[in-house]
């Protein structure tokens, strides 16, 4: 089988870890985004996954070619010269998602963390002999996204509305797709959108079915939402695999530690934390529902709430970061410091405190 994903985008609402890399190479959990649903679309037997994308495709190629050995799957690029929508890269990738099989294939949005019930997907696709299946999920406030309305009993989508100005219905488009091939025949080569103009046809001819996600599922394309989604991602790990979360004296709630990171004495670090690789946090320092991502150091008795700590940047002793503070890569916070939702771009250094949220250039 194969798999398309919808790279595209800036980023923008992820500044300024976007403007060291592309969005879905942006960590989560200690792994780029791309990653979490690469290796899952692998686990059911997609063999090549496209990714559609109008934006630095070379650092993309490069940083996932180590993947492809690894994971052992083909991954390749499909470039737009103008941003084609949500659609339009499927139209684009064409010939690279059809094949003499005449398999069903996967499109997803880039920024949503789930558990990617991807077999689920599979099985009800099969059993209901429509031409898409799309996942959705409940959300307490659907007007950011593409909502749904289905029959309960067997899925068939009557109607979806992208970015409903009134109330429609609280089940939302969760971003993960199995296509027939012949939606590619709906499909024309320009800028267009999948959630506008190509399911809203497919419904009006019964032929859209929607499955509800089991288990949770994020967008993770704004910081707030990264936060929470690390935190649903965790509980979920402890379900799973518990085995894979941080124990100890000094480990509150769920708590993801690279093994290559260095925790130092009398610290206390919990809940919802991840720790990348190569980081060093120094004595007495306390995380609670952040990310401090690939070789950052965070010095004796800082405290780190709520925020996003870029890679490899230094948070120096007694400071105190919080509110969705978000740094970016190599940023140096100075002893003693206060940031209060500072959003700091790559390679500042702070050295008077951030009284109240702004971007700081
Ligand atoms: N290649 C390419 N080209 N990709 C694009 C383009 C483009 O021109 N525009 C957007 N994308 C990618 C984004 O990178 C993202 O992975 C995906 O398409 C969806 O775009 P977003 O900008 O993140 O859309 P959204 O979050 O407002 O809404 C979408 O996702 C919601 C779920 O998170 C819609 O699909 C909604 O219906 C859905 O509910
Ligand atoms: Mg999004």
């Amino acid at each position: 089988m194969k798999a398309l994903i919808l790279v595209g985008g800036f980023g923008t609402r992820l500044r300024p870890l976007t403007l060291s890399v592309p969005k879905p190479l942006v960590d989560f959990a200690n792994k780029p985004m791309i990653l979490h649903q690469i290796e899952a679309l692998k686990a059911v037997g997609v063999t090549e996954v496209v990714l559609a994308i109008n934006y630095q495709p070379e650092v993309m190629l490069n940083f996932l070619k180590e993947f492809e050995t690894k994971l052992g799957i083909k991954i390749t690029c499909s470039q737009e010269t103008e941003p084609l929508g949500t659609a339009g890269p499927l139209a684009l990738a064409r010939d690279k998602l059809i094949d003499d099989s005449g398999e069903p294939f996967f499109v997803l949005n880039s920024d949503v963390i789930s558990e990617y019930p991807f077999k689920e997907i599979i099985k009800f696709h099969k059993s209901h002999g429509g031409e898409a299946s799309i996942m959705v999920t409940k959300v307490d406030e659907p007007s950011k996204y593409g909502v749904v309305v289905m029959e309960e009993s067997t899925g068939q989508v009557e109607k979806f509305v992208e970015k409903p100005k009134i109330f429609v219905g609280n089940k939302i488009n969760a971003g993960i797709y199995l296509l027939d091939p012949s939606v590619l025949d709906r499909i024309q080569l320009r800028p267009t959108s999948i959630e506008k103009e190509v399911f809203p046809k497919i419904a009006a001819e019964k032929k859209l079915y929607a499955m509800v996600l089991p288990g949770f599922w994020m967008d993770i394309g704004q910081p707030r939402d990264y936060i929470t989604g690390l935190r649903l991602y965790l509980d979920s790990l402890r379900k799973k695999s518990s085995s894979k979360l941080a124990v100890g004296a000094h480990i509150v709630g769920n708590v993801l530690v690279d093994e290559t990171s260095k925790i130092g004495e009398g610290c206390l670090i919990g809940p919802d934390v991840a720790i990348g690789p190569g980081c060093v946090v120094e004595s007495g320092v306390r995380l609670s529902r952040c990310t401090i991502m690939r070789g950052v150091r965070v010095k004796k008795h800082a405290c780190i709430s709520s925020s996003i700590i870029g890679w490899h940047s230094t948070v120096g002793q007694w400071a105190r970061v919080e509110n969705m503070t978000i740094l970016g890569e190599d940023v140096h916070v100075c002893d003693e410091i206060y940031s209060n939702g500072g959003v700091v771009l790559p390679h500042k250094e702070i050295k008077s405190s951030i009284l109240k949220p702004e971007i700081v250039m």
